[in-house]
């Protein structure tokens, strides 16, 4: 499977990633978004919804659990699950609705949701490294694949990051 491990040097490269991996949408497309508290999921969302369109604030769903967005290409539902306790509570938000093959889902904090939960199209890691970030991304699925390799020929040379592809 096709993966990606970059650097990211600021927060604006988080958020212009963001936007690649939203040009290289998929319909229903599940995203799994790892990384420890600040490590820049949500930054990277919003690079996501300004690729699609959306101009309006973009914060993380601590409480809700989830926020739903209209979007040019459709559903987009952000979810974090850092507050979740129980992933069985994902019944009371309706989580299953959410997964319907055509909705983007873009999920923080997944591994609290296990269980209740797709498997992803495609998985990334956030972690910091200095004042900067470092992303691995991890294609799942057939889908995740096709995302992935949109992703390598979209954003080869434009930001100021190293880019690296490994291939098995
Ligand atoms: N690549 C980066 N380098 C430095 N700071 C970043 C980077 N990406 C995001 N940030 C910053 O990290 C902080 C936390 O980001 P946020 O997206 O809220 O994290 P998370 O959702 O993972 O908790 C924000 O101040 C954001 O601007
Ligand atoms: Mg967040």
């Amino acid at each position: 499977m096709a993966a990606i491990d970059i650097r990211l040097d600021d927060a604006d490269a988080t958020e212009t990633f963001g936007r690649h991996l939203s040009a290289c949408w998929q319909a229903g497309a599940v995203i799994f978004l790892h990384g420890d508290l600040g490590a820049g999921k949500t930054t990277l969302v919003r690079g996501y919804l300004r690729g699609l369109g959306h101009q309006g604030p973009v914060k993380s769903p601590t409480y809700t659990l989830v926020e739903p967005y209209q979007t040019d290409l459709g559903n987009l539902y952000h979810l974090d699950l850092y507050r979740l306790s129980d992933p069985e509570e994902l019944e009371w938000i309706g989580i299953r609705d959410l997964f319907d093959g055509e909705s983007i889902c873009l999920i923080e904090w997944p591994q609290r949701g296990e269980g209740m939960l797709p498997e992803p199209d495609v998985q990334i890691c956030l972690t910091v490294e200095g004042v900067g970030r470092r992303l691995m991304l991890e294609a799942c699925t057939i889908r995740g694949e096709r995302i992935t390799r949109c992703l390598e020929q979209d954003m080869s040379v434009t930001l100021n990051m190293k880019y690296r592809y490994l291939e098995d």
